[in-house]
């Protein structure tokens, strides 16, 4: 028999435990991952069958407000805010859905979306049926907010999906497919509005191809389909004078882009740097709050900090990322991102408080809420506005 040192073997069969322990704990961790990731996968699927459902009531007034919709509208609103709960951790803590990358605006996107169609449900209950269906279509905005960030893949197309659209105008068909991240169709029903030159709304058009420049630059990151888009805007006939001068200066700006070394910059520090040049660069451009003169330079910034916030950054460089994004979003907001800003100031501040960075987001929070509350009667602002206000400004101070 072999003698074997009677102190070696234990060491032996520890080694091979701890190793057995910490391969399984990898793969409980890669499951859980891919867990949740499915979860979320999950719960939009339904959000999007639910939003499917509501739309032929969503962009058909009359049909909206016939009491004979009344039990399916709420049923379907009721479902939607349900859903939203699951994703919202504000709401939900510990029990609330993962965010499925670490771009720390998904949580207060998913939280505002949640509030938003919550009260939808609930204005819809209450009879206020103008305001909650106003809201509804604020929701869609968020949608379009936290799926056109960077380019993801298409969702699988459901069968009868948009049969709810007939009522629905070109700007309004785009904003739906994009939040329900068709994207293919964003791009053909730009082609289709912009090649029929009698049933278009001149209203539409602007609003139709800032969606579909923003979904060619940041999801499909495609700079022809932008150049393209700009061209055609340029030359419709029913366009806005001051559109087809937008559209100009995109196909310049595009030009310079294109003719640029394609080299994006890969280290946050690097991310920072250019972002802010062309933040610079828009507000340069841009002449009025409501023009699109500068959506490339914002376009092209926003989706550079987008990327850089899927990867793990310190508390520092998030916060600087989530304060440009705030002013690009702050600069497209008539884009439809309405005060989603505000949003990316208040992410600023919780991602490293106590900090200059803090502080100026929570100057640029502070005049936007200002300004929101500010009428022909002077400001006034709601007690609970006021107090959530006060208790990001403790927390910006250094
Ligand atoms: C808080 C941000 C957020 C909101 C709000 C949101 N989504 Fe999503 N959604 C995501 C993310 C993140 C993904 C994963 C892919 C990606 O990064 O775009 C996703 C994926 C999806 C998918 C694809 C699921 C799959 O099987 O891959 C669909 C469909 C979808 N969302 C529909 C919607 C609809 C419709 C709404 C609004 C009524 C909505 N979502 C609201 C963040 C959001």
């Amino acid at each position: 028999m072999k003698p074997t040192t009677p102190n070696r073997r234990p060491y032996r069969l520890i080694f091979i435990a701890g190793l057995i322990l910490i391969i399984s704990a990898l793969v409980v961790a890669r499951v859980a991952r891919a867990e949740k990731t499915a979860t979320w996968q999950m719960k939009m699927n339904e959000i999007s069958q639910f939003l499917g459902e509501l739309a032929p009531f969503l962009y058909d007034e009359a049909a909206y407000n016939d009491p004979a919709n009344k039990a399916k509208i709420e049923t379907l609103t009721g479902k939607l805010s349900e859903l939203a709960h699951d994703i919202d951790k504000k709401k939900m803590g510990k029990k609330g859905v993962q965010t499925p990358d670490f771009d720390p605006a998904l949580e207060v996107l998913a939280a505002e979306f949640d509030d938003s169609v919550t009260r939808a449900h609930e204005s819809f209950k209450s009879g206020y049926k103008d305001y909650s269906r106003a809201l509804l279509r604020t929701s869609v905005s968020y949608c379009i907010s936290c799926h056109t960030r960077v380019p993801t893949a298409e969702a699988k197309p459901m069968s009868g999906f948009n049969a709810g659209l007939a009522k629905a105008g070109a700007a309004e068909r785009i904003r739906f497919f994009a939040a329900t991240r068709q994207f293919d169709l964003v791009t053909s029903e730009f082609e289709k509005t912009f090649t029929d030159k009698q049933n278009v709304r001149v209203v539409d058009l602007e609003s139709a191809a800032r969606v579909a420049l923003s979904v060619a630059l940041r999801v499909h990151k495609n700079i022809d389909e932008g150049l393209k888009i700009a061209a055609r805007v340029a030359e419709h006939p029913s366009a806005p004078q001051s559109l087809k001068e937008e559209a100009k200066i995109w196909t310049k700006e595009l030009g310079l882009w294109k003719s640029e070394a394609s080299t994006a910059p890969t280290t946050a520090p690097a991310t920072l740097a250019a972002a802010r040049e062309l933040v610079i660069r828009g507000q340069i451009l841009q002449q009025s709050p409501s023009d699109a003169r500068g959506d490339v330079a914002y376009l092209k910034a926003s989706s550079l900090l987008h990327e850089m916030l899927k990867k793990k950054s310190t508390p520092a460089e998030t916060a600087d990322a989530l304060y440009y994004i705030g002013v690009c979003y702050e600069a497209l907001r008539d884009l439809g991102f309405w005060t989603l800003h505000e949003s990316y100031y208040e992410a600023c501040i919780r991602a490293k408080p106590a900090s200059p960075r803090a502080e100026v987001c929570y100057s640029r929070l502070n005049d936007s809420v200002m300004l929101g509350y500010t009428g022909t009667r002077g400001t006034d602002i709601p007690m609970d506005v006021q107090r959530r206000l006060n208790t990001l400004q403790k927390m910006a101070k250094p």
